[in-house]
C-alpha cells in the first residue's frame, strides 16, 4: 500500500554564508524572490503537493522564519483599516492551519544527513518529502506535486533529477541510473559530489525528494562522507533494493539560489513571469544591455 504524502521536512539552519553580509542577522531562507521569501515558495510548492505538516530543521538566529508564518494581527489590522484588501487577501493566504508548522534544532552544522535526521520523532512511520529552499524550481506543474505524482505511480523513494555539465558533478549527489524510459529512471547508485572522473552519470539530484522513513535508521549511524559530513546522498543509497527507488526528470527550471548568480537569474525569471512586472523588466535589461554594450564616452 502507498502511503499519503503528508509530511516534508525543510532544513533551514545553514549560516548562509556564501551571502554575507546580507545574511548576517537574517536568515538566507528570508531572503526575497521578488517579493517572497524563499522559504515561502518552498512552503507553497508543498501544499501544492498535498503536504500538510511541516518540520523546518532551524537553528540558532532563525526566529523570522517561523515568525513569517504566523498571524501578524497589527499589521492585518492596519491594512484593514487602511483598506489594503489585496495586501490582506495575500497575507491571509499565507496562514497555516494550527498545528501546521514543527521546528527542531539543529545544534551543531555536521551536514544535510544529519538535518534531516533531527526530524526523525516528526516523521515516525511516514513517508516525507524534503525541499531545500535554496533551489527554486520555476514550473507549471510545482516540482513537489510532480514529485508527489511519480510516488503514487511507483512507491518508495523519488528524487527530482537534472542533467549537469559533466566537470560539475562534484557539486551533487550523482545517480548511476538503470531503466531510463525518458522521464523516470531506476537508480541503481547514489554517490555524493563525485569528481567528474568517476562519477557514474551527469545526472544530478537537486533539493527535492520523496523518501521513505527507513532513512533515518541509516542516517542514525552518523557515518561520515563526502565533506566529512553525515550525507542525505549515502542514506539513501542503503534504501537501494529495499524499496523502489527513482530519479523523475521534472519539468522546469531549477535556480541555485545558494548561489550569486542562480539567485539574480531567479529575481530576472521570475519577475519575467509576473505580468505586473515583466514589461518594465523586460524594457529595462533591453537599454541597459545596449547602454552596457556602448563604450562610455
Ligand atoms: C545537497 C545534496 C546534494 C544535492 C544538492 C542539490 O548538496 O547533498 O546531493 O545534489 O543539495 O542542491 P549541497 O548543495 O547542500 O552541498
Amino acid at each position: 500500500m502507498i502511503k499519503k504524502l503528508r509530511k516534508a521536512v525543510l532544513p533551514v539552519a545553514g549560516l548562509g554564508t556564501r551571502f554575507l553580509p546580507a545574511t548576517k542577522a537574517t536568515a538566507k531562507e528570508m531572503l526575497p524572490v521578488v517579493d517572497k521569501p524563499l522559504i515561502q515558495y518552498a512552503v507553497e510548492e508543498a501544499r501544492a503537493a498535498g503536504i500538510e505538516q511541516f518540520c523546518l530543521v532551524t537553528g540558532r538566529g532563525k526566529t523570522a522564519l517561523v515568525e513569517h508564518f504566523d498571524i501578524a494581527y497589527e499589521l492585518e489590522a492596519t491594512l484593514k483599516e487602511r483598506g489594503k484588501h489585496r495586501e490582506l487577501r495575500d497575507l491571509r493566504e499565507n496562514h497555516l492551519p494550527p498545528g501546521a508548522i514543527a521546528t527542531v534544532r539543529q545544534q551543531e552544522p555536521l551536514g544535510l544527513g544529519h538535518a534531516i535526521w533531527c526530524a526523525r520523532a516528526f516523521i515516525g512511520d511516514d513517508p516525507f518529502a524534503i525541499l531545500l529552499p535554496d533551489d527554486l524550481v520555476l514550473a507549471d506543474t510545482p516540482c513537489t506535486k510532480q514529485l508527489a505524482d511519480a510516488y503514487y505511480e511507483t512507491g518508495g523513494c523519488v528524487v527530482a533529477v537534472s542533467e549537469v555539465p559533466h566537470e560539475q558533478t562534484n557539486r551533487y549527489g550523482i545517480l548511476a541510473i538503470g531503466h531510463d524510459d525518458g522521464r523516470l529512471v531506476e537508480v541503481l547508485g547514489l554517490v555524493e559530489k563525485p569528481k567528474p572522473e568517476v562519477a557514474p552519470s551527469n545526472l544530478s539530484i537537486i533539493g527535492r525528494y520523496v523518501l521513505m522513513p527507513q532513512v533515518m535508521e541509516y542516517l542514525s549511524r552518523m557515518e561520515r562522507g563526502a565533506g566529512n559530513e553525515v550525507q542525505l546522498t549515502d542514506a539513501m543509497a542503503k534504501l537501494i533494493g529495499q524499496v523502489p527507488f527513482h530519479g523523475l526528470r521534472y519539468e522546469g527550471r531549477r535556480f541555485d539560489c545558494g548561489d550569486k548568480v542562480g539567485f539574480l537569474e531567479a529575481q530576472i525569471a521570475f519577475a519575467l513571469k509576473r505580468p505586473d512586472l515583466a514589461p518594465a523588466v523586460r524594457a529595462f535589461l533591453k537599454t541597459y544591455m545596449h547602454e552596457c554594450a556602448t563604450p562610455a564616452g
